[in-house]
Order: structure tokens, then sequence, then C-alpha cells
């Protein structure tokens, strides 16, 4: 008999067949996020759980099914997740680190360039009929070779990024206590603030945890340099949008390229009418090569679970030590 489990949204085509041959798959048939119950209901009749980060796994959710054998997110951040909970109740969690690394770093720096070159606004112009010759003070930006680049959250992505930096000649910046990332680039160590105050460019690589919630307030958005950009392409939480809102309206800094918000997917209006904004609805993992890889991860993952085995990407991996 196959192993049950329940998707929560439908994932990529090749991804779906890869996992109908293998489980008997009860997938959400709509085009929307799942609500609580219809989660709930799903997970009741399955043994595995397959969901997203649109769906918030609370402690009712993990509880609801005593036979549940493990949670497969399909998204390496696992912040809508109550992994305490999980751990607790001997379910094993699973992410998608490492092949969605390079997509989400290529990510980074279109929105570094979208920004700092003002492309969205000069496409916008382009196409409205507003060309109607060259001129040595249209749409003027800012440059990015040589500049200063901020790597808040130096992990892997962050890493990603950094490297794609020294093409541009840029000095980097990091100022996570411990990361590997001069194995791999020249980066220098600085406290946080001198990162904030001295970088041109702040990309933020960090987790969602409580530690790191609003880590970009109204302090850190007034120690950056007027003329700085800040790029988040981790999680909306991790910046106070409000305070930011008012950071771009005043000009205490410059621009910012924002590919997650801090109630998504609600977008606050203000954010919507700056200019000096370049916003994605967050993909950038949103590669059909890696939302596929992503996809057979998650797949590896849940495959170990049915078998009983350690599952390569796990969580909360102290359950297989207890
Ligand atoms: C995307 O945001 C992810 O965590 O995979
Ligand atoms: C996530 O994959 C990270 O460590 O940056």
């Amino acid at each position: 008999m196959k192993t049950k489990i329940f998707v929560t949204r439908k994932l990529p085509e090749q991804v779906m067949k890869q996992l109908n041959n293998s489980f008997e798959v009860n997938v959400n048939p709509y085009d929307r996020v799942l609500t609580k119950e219809e989660i709930v209901t799903g997970t009741k009749k399955c043994d595995i759980l397959l969901c997203l980060l649109t769906d918030k796994i609370d402690e009712d959710i993990i509880t609801c099914n005593k036979q549940l054998k493990g949670i497969v997110n399909y998204a390496v951040g696992i912040n809508n997740i109550d992994v305490k909970c999980a751990t607790r109740e001997n379910i094993p969690v699973t992410n998608t680190p490492g092949v969605l690394t390079e997509t989400t770093a290529d990510m980074a720096w279109a929105l570094i360039f979208s920004t700092a070159r003002r492309i969205v606004e000069a496409d916008n112009f382009t196409r409205k009929g507003k060309f109607k010759g060259w001129s040595p003070t249209l749409l003027l930006g800012a440059d990015v070779y040589g500049k200063t680049l901020g790597i808040v959250g130096a992990g892997r992505i962050g890493t990603a990024v950094a490297k794609r930096a020294t093409g541009f000649n840029m000095d980097i910046l990091y100022s996570d206590e411990i990361s590997v990332i001069e194995k791999t680039v020249s980066a220098k160590k600085v406290e946080f603030k001198t990162l904030l105050k001295k970088s041109d460019f702040v990309s933020l690589h960090v987790p969602l945890l409580p530690q790191t919630r609003h880590l970009i307030g109204e302090r850190e958005l007034k120690i950056m340099k007027n003329t700085a950009i800040l790029i988040n392409t981790s999680r909306g939480p991790v910046i106070d949008e409000k305070k930011l809102v008012i950071a771009l309206k005043e000009n205490i800094i410059a621009g910012a390229g924002l590919d997650v918000y801090e109630n998504e997917p609600e977008i606050s209006n203000d954010l919507i009418e700056l200019k000096n904004v370049v916003l994605t609805p967050h993909t950038a993992s949103a590669s059909a090569e890696t939302r596929i890889k992503m996809g057979l991860i998650a797949l590896e993952n849940a495959l170990s679970i049915s078998q009983n085995n350690r599952p390569n990407q796990i969580v909360n991996g102290e359950i297989y030590e207890k």
C-alpha cells in the first residue's frame, strides 16, 4: 500500500507526476491557499503533509492526526511551521535548502540593478511613449560597480550574492558571528552598525526568527547612508515595513528592492505609491528549474520519511537522537 501524502498546493507538473508514482496523492484542487480547516481535513486523511510557506502549520494542524509521519516544507524557510511543536510530537520536518541558493541570489541582484538603475520606471517611461531623445539628466540612477555591499546573513544565499559582487569589484561587508563566507570571497567582518553605516547596498539573507524580526527598524535605517539601497529576499518581517516607508519617503535611504513583505500577500498602499522601490511578489526562487528541483528534494524527503529513514534535509534532526 502506498503512503498517503497531502499536498497543499499543486506543484510543477513534473513534480506531481513523480509524487503520483510514489505516493497516494491528495492534492488541493484549487489554485489558492487552503484554509486552516481544509489543511486539517487533508492532514487527518494522510501520513505525510507536504506544505508551502504560505501555510501556517501550527499546533492544531500538527496534532490533528496522531499517525502523521512527517511535515515536508516546499521552501527553505521554515518560519511557517511550529517546529518546536513538531519536535515534541516526534514528527520530522524537512525543507529544501541548497537548490534555491543561486536562483535567489540572482534575484537579489536583479533587485539591486533594477532599483539602482530604475529599470521599472525606465520601462514604464519608454512604453508610455515618453522617450523623446537622449538627455543628460534622464532617469539618473546609482552606480553598482565598485560600491560597498553589506550582506546581512552570510549563509549560503548571502555568500552566493557576495560571490556575484566580486565581478562588480565591490567591497563586501558582513557581520555574522559565524560564517564561512570568507572561504568563497574576500569579505570583511564588521559590526552590524558599521555594515549599515558603510554599505551602499544592504542585502538581507537571514531566516525569520524572533531575534531577526524587525532587525531593520527606524534606528538601523537612520544609520544607513541616505544614498543606500535596501534589498530583501529573505522574509518580510525582518524589516519594520512602516518605518521603511517613512525612511523612503523622507529620503533617509534612497531606495529598496523588495521580494517579501511584512503582511504578505498584503502590501501597504504607501509602499505601492513610492517611486524609489521595486516590488516583486515573493518570486526569488521562481525559476522553472529551481521550482522543479525544490519539488524533487521535497519528494526525496517524503520518501525517506515514508521508509522510516532520516531525511537528508531534516530541520529537527534531534528527534532521531532521542
Ligand atoms: C522561499 O521563500 C523559501 O523559503 O523557499
Ligand atoms: C539558506 O539557504 C541560507 O543559508 O542562506
